[in-house]
């Protein structure tokens, strides 16, 4: 990571929070020519990624899990970003594909994954999904009773029973209920292995979860109750039965994680009153001031965050579970660990790039921005992109600083690429590039709209040659 000054000189919020950015992005923000010249032969707004970052996090994760002398199998949750490029990498990493489609299973098969590298935890899924994965030895990851029944009629046409793991519900740490609209509730499991165990046409591989946020608590009071239910369940001669953590590995965005309670605090003085607003109407954006002070989340990723990735994973392993810990449980009882990272794995692997069009006033004489992309362009589930994007001159002579709000194509009111306020020491005029950072995960496609009739963004990488021009991914031009 680097963070000289320059490239962060010519945008910042009102109250900076400042991203964390590759060497990659470092270089091709300090030449405009070449990242002009992506835009001209891609068009704006363009989402620009490296592959390099995706490996290196699949490789820290593999390192960290072989301390423990496990089998692992990380399953790279493509839900996360589109590209083909990463189920290349993944599929050439000897790891494995989470899917949430039809389409993505399709093209992970047509990539060259190998079925059993594959599972499938679509949220919804219909009989030609489950045709699709019982064809191809894709381990489905069975939500409820329907989805079995369904199954179980599918598999029949299968040539080999159809491998299966079981989505669970009702963890409870603290005494409380961790709250999920997912997987079958823990007490129904035995009766399903039992009936798993019966059919000649699906097969019990392994037990899954996948939850909300990204506490690591949470997980070891999910795989300590998941412990004694597989030893409950799994036939005395079956090894390679696996308890599947999901996603939610944890990614920090930020420079400097300090940054962020001194936002929070600013944006609380703002809503008080002590201080001038440092977001779009004073808009809390989840916080409200109330009569025993400001209270509420900001809805955004928690974008600074100290226990990240392969740290996040150590920390579950190395907790105790009983007398043991977590690793050595899962060693002992010869469970494969498997998890479904989508974000952590994309962390410096790509930005967005798109073309100031104009600069006004509003009815209150408030700057605004106009940029020539829309705001689902730079979101995930949800409604703030808590990072300071950043600007690259154009060839417009510079002005007066500027401050003010960016806002989007879509013709609202709420079109906003952020509701934070930023700053524009030497102006910002029509011609300049905004830049969205480290959006690969989530942010760049996730939400992405087609609303207006406006095209996608389309998708290059950048080559370890830097003097290579950028790759376009496959996904943009399906043959
Ligand atoms: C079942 C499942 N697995 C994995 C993931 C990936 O989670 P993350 O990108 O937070 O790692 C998700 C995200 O929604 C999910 O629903």
């Amino acid at each position: 990571m680097n963070t000289l000054p320059d490239i962060f000189d010519h945008c910042h919020g009102i109250v900076p929070l400042r991203p964390r950015l590759e060497h990659w992005m470092v270089a091709l923000l300090r030449d405009p020519p070449t990242l002009q010249d992506m835009l001209d032969t891609h068009g704006a707004p363009l989402n620009i990624q490296s592959a390099g970052p995706f490996r290196c996090n699949i490789t820290n994760l593999i390192e960290c899990v072989a301390d423990f002398d496990l089998p692992f199998l990380p399953l790279f949750a493509r839900k996360a970003n589109k590209c083909l490029t990463y189920v290349d990498a993944a599929r050439d990493m000897g790891i494995g594909i989470d899917t949430a489609s039809y389409a993505e299973v399709a093209q992970s098969l047509a990539r060259g994954v190998a079925g059993h590298r594959i599972v499938c935890t679509a949220a919804v899924k219909d009989r030609a999904l489950m045709s699709l994965c019982a064809a191809n030895g894709v381990t489905v990851i069975l939500d409820n009773f329907d989805e079995l029944d369904l199954l179980q009629d599918v598999a029949q046409e299968a040539a080999r029973p159809v491998p299966v793991g079981l989505r669970l519900n009702g963890f409870v740490r603290d005494g409380v209920t961790l709250y999920s609209r997912f997987g079958f509730a823990l007490r129904d499991i035995p009766a399903i292995a039992a009936q798993l165990a019966d059919s000649s046409v699906m097969t019990l591989q392994g037990l899954h979860f996948h939850l909300n946020g990204y506490s690591a608590e949470d997980r070891i009071a999910a795989i300590s109750q998941a412990l004694p239910l597989i030893r409950d369940i799994r036939p005395d001669d079956q090894h390679d039965f696996f308890l599947d953590i999901g996603g939610g590995i944890p990614m920090n965005y930020l420079a400097d994680t300090d940054q962020w309670p001194v936002w929070l605090s600013e944006l609380d003085r703002a809503l008080t009153g002590a201080r001038a607003p440092i977001t779009q109407h004073n808009d809390g954006l989840g916080r409200a001031p109330g009569p025993d002070g400001v209270s509420g989340s900001v809805d955004s990723y928690p974008v600074a965050q100290t226990l990240v990735q392969e740290d996040w994973l150590r920390k579950i392993l190395n907790a105790s579970s009983g007398e043991r810990s977590i690793a050595r449980h899962l060693r002992d009882a010869k469970i494969a660990l498997r998890c479904e990272p989508g974000r952590s794995l994309l962390d410096g692997c790509g930005i967005t790039v798109a073309r100031t069009a104009f600069v006004k006033q509003d009815s209150h004489g408030t700057s605004v921005i106009g940029v020539q992309m829309n705001r689902t362009q730079s979101r995930s589930g949800f409604a703030e992109f808590a990072l300071d994007p950043l600007m690259v001159p154009g060839p417009a002579p510079r002005g007066p600083a500027t401050e003010g709000y960016l806002a989007g194509t879509y013709c609202t009111e709420s079109e906003w690429l952020t509701r934070r306020k930023m700053v524009f020491p030497q102006g910002v005029r029509p011609g300049d590039l905004m830049v969205f950072p480290n959006t690969a995960g989530y942010l760049m496609h996730f939400l992405e709209s087609r609303s207006h009739q406006f095209p996608l963004a389309r998708n290059v990488f950048v080559q370890s040659d830097p003097t290579a021009p950028a790759e376009p991914d496959p996904i943009d031009d399906p043959t």
